[in-house]
């Protein structure tokens, strides 16, 4: 995955690649590394870990033109020497890269027999070097040349020490930005559109092999037979800056306390007349007869509880896949595919859209960053308005894509209304209230390694949820099944070291549950219950209860949700944990 930035123009190159990196460190944080030039010389810093560590040891005084790259590492390890940006054998390139080129061990192999040495393990040196290998006086040429050997998905940019005034830049499928103010005086490179540093600039976007010659104030765009294309450019409105923690002492506990306020941005100014409405929508998308919901991690998740919502709200058959899979399936005619994803930049998510699509499928996105791919792509995109998220760990993302879900089914069904939801955003409230106990159960819970978080109905998704947030922010194994499942193999695993999270708010199947809870219990599981008030009997199995308010079985995941996040939370802090960016992990996973 890994975010690139690049910069030419009228302010310090050095400086402001650092800010954009900070903008583009949520797509990886394995290493970080910037290149120039300066003097007729390539420059290069780079360190293993976040841009802090980077900022702490530069080496880089002044820059002409720079390029900076934040690393998710894919091949070769976490170690300098296979941080970005790259150097080719001669050491006349610099290149940073988003992607994965799949051909280059065969390419390491030929140009290793023609005499090129190699230092790292990474398949970025190998385009470097196969760009070099084609360089003879022009580089859009040579990167043209290189395309035409390379197989896999990327975006690049690269710059040479004979070519002062300018960056080479092409994309395949991996997104990659180029904005130009109106004077003139800056081009600004970057994964993401967003990272535009506020700056008011025409924005244009590289696809399917295009490559862009980009100079101060000035791009020149080509296609893969490097024949000049005019490309359309867009203003976007410019962001707000970098997000602050506004005093909480991580930005996922402040993501979790602003559920309340982005829930209600979710769907207000949507429900009129006893009508759902959304504002984007221009195609009327309710001719389907059934849905398959798409999306990886949190964002699946949501899809599962989506099409429970289809279901029981509007009767439309549905279902959900994840994303990396759901492009090898077969769909029946006149389905709706919905994809879901807070970044509108998942690899395995943008893949099956392109597939569904080309299967001649209407696709609509579900997401929170505008301008993303996943809204250009798809044939209509509700937006969730939940704002930056910032902490790796999806929270408000993942209650605002339910919020918009129940919206879509009551807009499939035509009738219905929200007077339960509007009660959803105090509820929640009272769910952080008990913030101090749900430390304190957390701190008791944060010594055991292995979990069961089990739910039914619209549990089952909701402890599935609540299980990835546990395992990814405290590095503790941590599974979510279907309660009825459990007897099936998995209680092999209970004994006194084996804790049961068991998710009971939904009614329709409270009594199975509880009769799970004490399969559980009668081998010696210590059990904490997550509970609605009604459901007194439960303290006598369980060892702990947070106790939830009354819903309909619906809206039972939103409470559920924000207690299993703030147990998350609190057990990750007993444990020391980095919670806004554990280790492996990258905010936006733009690899297959
Ligand atoms: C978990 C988490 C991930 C993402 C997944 C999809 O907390 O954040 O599981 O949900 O990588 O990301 P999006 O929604 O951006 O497609």
């Amino acid at each position: 995955m890994c975010g690139i930035f690049g910069y030419i123009g009228k302010d310090d190159p050095l400086k402001t690649c650092i800010l954009g990196l900070e903008q583009l460190e949520y797509r990886g944080y394995d290493s970080t590394g910037i290149a120039g030039l300066v003097d007729g010389q390539i420059a290069v810093c780079k360190e293993v870990g976040k841009l802090s560590k980077l900022k702490e040891k530069l080496t880089l005084e002044r820059l002409e033109i720079a390029i900076g790259h934040t690393r998710w590492a894919t091949h070769g390890k976490v170690t300098p020497v296979n941080a970005h940006p790259h150097q080719d054998f001669q050491d006349s390139i610099a290149l940073v890269h988003n992607g994965i080129i799949e051909n280059y061990d065969a390419l390491k192999d030929e140009m290793q027999k023609q005499g090129v040495r190699f230092q790292t393990e990474t398949d970025t040196e190998v385009l470097t070097n196969l760009i070099s290998k084609f360089y003879e006086g022009d580089l859009v040429a040579a990167v043209q040349k290189a395309l035409s050997h390379v197989k896999g998905h990327f975006a690049f940019a690269l710059l040479h020490k004979a070519h002062p005034g300018e960056i080479v830049v092409a994309a395949r499928e991996c997104p990659l930005s180029i904005g130009v103010d109106d004077e003139r005086t800056e081009s600004i490179i970057s994964s993401d559109p967003n990272a535009f540093l506020g700056k008011k600039l025409n924005i244009l976007f590289l696809r399917g092999d295009e490559i862009a010659k980009v100079e101060r104030g000035k791009v020149s765009v080509f296609d893969k037979n490097l024949n000049p294309i005019a490309k359309k450019t867009e203003r976007l409105d410019a962001g707000s800056g970098a997000p602050s923690k506004e005093g909480f002492e991580h930005f996922m506990l402040k993501e979790i306390h602003e559920q309340p306020s982005t829930i209600q941005k979710a769907y207000l100014g949507r429900f009129e007349d006893g009508l759902v409405q959304f504002e984007s929508l221009s195609h009327d998308f309710r001719s389907a007869s059934q849905v398959c919901f798409i999306g990886c991690g949190t964002s699946a998740h949501a899809g599962a509880i989506g099409a429970l919502f289809l279901e029981d709200l509007a009767g439309i058959p549905s279902h959900y896949e994840i994303a990396s899979e759901a492009r090898y399936r077969l769909l029946p005619q006149n389905t709706l595919v919905v994809a879901i994803s807070q970044s509108g930049e998942t690899a395995d998510t943008i893949s099956a859209v392109r597939e569904m699509k080309s299967r001649g499928f209407k696709v609509l996105g579900i997401c929170n960053v505008k301008n993303s791919t996943l809204t250009r792509e798809t044939d209509g995109c509700i937006f969730l308005k939940a704002g930056t998220e910032v902490s790796v760990c999806s929270t408000k993302a993942f209650t605002s894509q339910i919020t918009v879900l129940y919206l879509f089914a009551l807009y499939f069904s035509g009738k219905g209304n929200i007077d339960e939801l509007k009660k959803i955003p105090a509820q929640i409230e009272k769910v952080l209230e008990q913030e101090p106990r749900i430390q304190h159960i957390a701190k008791k819970y944060s010594r055991y390694d292995n979990f069961f978080f089990m739910g039914r109905r619209y549990m089952f998704p909701t402890c599935m949820e609540a299980a990835l947030k546990l395992k990814e922010i405290s590095y503790v194994n941590a599974n979510g099944y279907a309660a009825g499942e459990l007897k099936h193999g998995p209680i092999a695993l209970i004994d006194s070291n084996f804790p049961v999270i068991a998710f009971c708010a939904n009614h329709q199947t409270e009594e199975k549950i509880v009769s799970n809870l004490q399969e559980v219990k009668a081998r010696g599981a210590p059990i904490l219950a997550l509970a609605p008030e009604h459901l007194k009997g439960i303290s006598k199995i369980a060892d702990d209860v947070i106790w939830l308010p009354e819903t309909t079985d619906p809206l039972s995941p939103f409470a559920s949700t924000v207690a299993g996040q703030l147990f998350a939370y609190f057990v990750a802090k007993e444990r020391g944990c980095d919670i806004d960016q554990p280790r492996n992990l990258a905010k936006s996973v733009t690899v297959e």
